[in-house]
């Protein structure tokens, strides 16, 4: 069975477009592979937090990753600084990359950009950690977003450098794109995010979740109720993809170029379809609230896990690289 390894930083709550473009992806994912699926909070540290909250976020994303599916039982759900060789092995693999390639990152250029006060060498090195993660479980594939390819790359890059210096050991890792296509916030401006407040939290009330889908902006031609609609042109429209029957989408499709059926109409079915699908997952959220220290208990027996594997790979890449023992 091939091995799969991603992570995602611990932003407390999952969100919609988190669950969309990625998580979805993970659980479909575990059925097929050895599936290593980690907390990144030291990746998390690069960017200004506060401290107090960390360990919160920590679990809260844990507790939504659970819900949404991620099965303990079939996958490694664990937390990145459980398993200090992520950071032993990043600095292996820093004497392998070229300084010139890191300075090549977009995503650094932006963030720094966006951080000016605290560009820190973690920032910088961030991909480096990035290949860690995923070279120390020896992951082939590697399920992102199209914003980690340069990432992904740069590990491709430096897995062959580290086999030009110390011959061949770890397996080259490959994206595996998801195929959702990008789901704009309910402002229709900018990706889903949560610091900008344009998405619903997978643990919203079903009232929330109505009042935001009936607000959310639609195709921005369609003005008054009796101007036709292009449903290609509306951002809504994408998530009757993922929510509503083929007939419901043929009949929002129809209704809305004919202005025979209002946006309201249209979110109506959408909002009940979203409502019916969290259904089962914010059960699950709240029995996890209800059992507190079953998703530590988890997180712990993934970090025991993962940690097996990892310290096996620091031993033989201890040997390989030629450090005393
Ligand atoms: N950088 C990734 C993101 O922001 C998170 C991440 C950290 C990751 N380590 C990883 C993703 C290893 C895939 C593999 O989305």
């Amino acid at each position: 069975m091939e091995t799969v390894f991603s992570g995602i930083q611990p932003t407390g709550e999952l969100h919609f477009g988190n669950y969309l473009g990625a998580i979805r992806n993970w659980v479909a994912l575990q059925e097929k592979y050895r599936c290593f699926f980690c907390i990144v909070d030291y990746h998390a540290m690069t960017q200004n937090y506060d401290p107090a909250e960390m360990s919160r976020r920590t679990l809260d994303m844990a507790t939504d990753l659970l819900s949404c599916g991620i099965d303990p039982d079939k996958s490694v759900l664990f937390v990145q600084s459980s398993v200090p060789e992520h950071a032993e092995l990043c600095w292996i693999l820093n004497t392998v990359t070229p300084f010139g390639e890191l300075a090549r990152m977009t995503q650094f250029k932006d963030k720094a950009e966006r951080q000016e006060d605290n560009i820190n060498v973690g920032l910088f090195d961030y991909p480096v950690l990035q290949a860690a993660d995923i070279l120390l479980y020896k992951a082939k594939l590697v399920p992102v977003g199209a914003d980690q390819v340069q990432h992904l790359e740069l590990a491709r890059e430096i897995c062959r450098k580290s086999t030009a210096r110390w011959g061949q050991y770890f397996p080259e890792p490959q994206p595996l794109l998801s195929s959702t296509p990008k789901i704009l916030g309910l402002d229709g401006q900018a990706k889903m995010s949560k610091s900008i407040g344009n998405t619903i939290s997978l643990g919203e009330p079903d009232d929330v979740i109505r009042k935001k889908l009936a607000t959310a902006a639609t195709d921005p031609q369609r003005v008054r109720r009796k101007d036709p609609g292009n449903p290609d042109n509306c951002n809504l429209h994408s998530l009757h993809a993922f929510f509503s029957s083929q007939e419901q989408v043929a009949w929002v499709r129809e209704g809305c170029a004919s202005a025979s059926i209002g946006c309201l109409d249209c979110k109506k079915v959408l909002a009940d379809n979203v409502v019916s699908h969290l259904a089962p997952i914010q059960q699950k959220r709240q029995a996890f609230a209800a059992s507190p220290g079953r998703v530590e208990e988890i997180l712990r027996e993934g970090g025991r896990k993962a940690r097996a594997v990892a310290t096996e790979t620091l031993a033989e890449v201890r040997k390989l690289i030629g450090l005393w023992s």
